[in-house]
């Protein structure tokens, strides 16, 4: 039924459940707490490879031989480099302004300033350019407005530096030690990609009016700001901090839960068992323990004792963001960034999704059906209440 009431329509909100596309890249089952990246299990991909290689893999839909690899992070090596324009525009950019806010304006700059040629604009080498062009800027966009907002000097990649860890280089302004190359590796790892979620959603929908890539990233960045999508591990440190020590815990916790608070970090749409991206970060987080604000992971550790304890039973189990934030806590990263973390990660998954669904496109057109008055009679302005 097109039009009606409210109450008589049968509809799905949000789309919930839907199947609106196919795609090869990744499977989840929430039932089972079960991950694969097309068709490897997240647990082996966050052990065996890295951010560069996932992302290949995502995109090109094979495992990169040694050659293709090599090639590959080379080339992301070059477009991460920022342009003097960049610069100039990130330094201006209100010191107030949200960092995602920031990292959307300056993708639809890259579309401006680097557009493909014309004679590539169309073809799929084109488009897979303008994808690794943004996933290989992305980290220093976000570096360059942290430093730039805090009167400091915006720094140029290192090239001996891995994605990761040339990031914390870039925000820092010091080499990061291994370990946390090594957490943010991983961590961009499991968040690369994550099925049909709100953010993918978006891009496939800009770009499936044949829209260009930058555009389609912009979308999905200006999707994943949402605090019910990306930002929950923002809430999570927030949330510890309140907290304060493990011996609160019990206390705070009980007391939240009769008032029926949700506590972040737990629960997820799909996942019904324990998300095995928060099984895999938990143990990465543990190593973190002596580090500025490592106070927090005893305390998120007791916390999930407690939830199992009461919550288990209804398939309440941590989620990745429960996880990722503190992590990111103890290497040094600004709270606000946790968002824009999760963008230079999540965007191999939108580029990969985005090429495949170009191959097949048809645009997204659904309905809403219509519960408003009908037969109204045009009033003219002098006759209005
Ligand atoms: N803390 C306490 N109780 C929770 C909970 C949480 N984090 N998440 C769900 N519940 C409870 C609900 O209150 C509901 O209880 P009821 O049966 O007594 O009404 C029950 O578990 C089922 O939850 P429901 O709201 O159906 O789950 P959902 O699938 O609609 O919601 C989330 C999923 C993610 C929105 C929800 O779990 C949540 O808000 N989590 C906290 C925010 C968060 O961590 N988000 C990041 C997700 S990656």
């Amino acid at each position: 039924m097109l039009k009606g009431k409210e109450e008589e329509i049968e509809f799905s909100k949000g789309l919930a459940g839907i199947i609106a596309a196919t795609s090869e890249l990744t499977f989840i089952d929430g039932q089972e707490g079960f991950l694969i990246y097309r068709g490897i299990p997240i647990e082996s991909m966050a052990e065996n490879s890295t951010f560069e290689e996932t992302t290949y893999f995502l995109i090109f839909g094979k495992l990169p031989n040694k050659g293709e690899l090599d090639d590959f992070t080379n080339e992301i090596k070059e477009y991460r480099k920022l342009t003097s324009k960049e610069i100039d525009w990130i330094k201006n950019f209100p010191k107030e302004g949200h960092p995602m806010d920031a990292l959307r304006i300056c993708v639809s700059y890259m579309g401006m300033e680097e557009p493909p040629p014309p004679g590539e604009k169309e073809t799929i080498e084109g488009f897979t350019k303008c994808g690794k062009k943004i996933i290989a800027r992305l980290p220093s966009l976000v570096a360059a407005f942290d430093r730039a907002r805090n009167g400091r000097e915006i720094l140029q990649p290192d090239d001996t530096l891995n994605h990761a860890a040339n990031f914390l280089y870039m925000l820092h302004g010091k080499k990061p030690d291994e370990q946390s190359a090594k957490v943010l590796d991983v961590a961009l790892i499991l968040h690369a990609d994550h099925g049909m979620n709100a953010s993918t959603f978006s891009t496939y929908v800009t770009s499936s009016t044949l829209s260009d890539m930058y555009n389609s990233i912009a979308t999905g960045i200006g999707t994943l700001k949402g605090p019910l999508h990306g930002g929950a591990n923002e809430r999570v440190v927030a949330m510890l901090k309140e907290i304060g020590s493990t011996e609160a815990v019990e206390e705070f916790m009980m007391k939240a839960l009769e008032e029926k608070k949700k506590i972040m970090g737990f629960g997820h749409r799909v996942y019904k068992a324990y998300d095995p991206r928060a099984k895999i970060l938990k143990e990465y987080a543990k190593k973190l323990t002596g580090r500025e604000d490592s106070v927090l992971v005893d305390t998120a550790i007791k916390v999930e004792e407690v939830m199992m304890r009461e919550l288990s039973e209804k398939g309440i189990y941590p989620n990745v963001d429960f996880y990722s934030g503190f992590a990111y806590k103890a290497i040094g990263i600004p709270t606000d960034l946790f968002t824009p973390i999760f963008a230079m990660s999540r965007v191999s998954g939108w580029v990969g999704h985005v090429i495949e669904y170009r191959a097949k496109n048809r645009i997204f057109r659904p309905r809403a059906a219509y519960i408003g008055p009908e037969n109204v009679k045009y009033t003219p302005i002098e006759e209005r209440n």
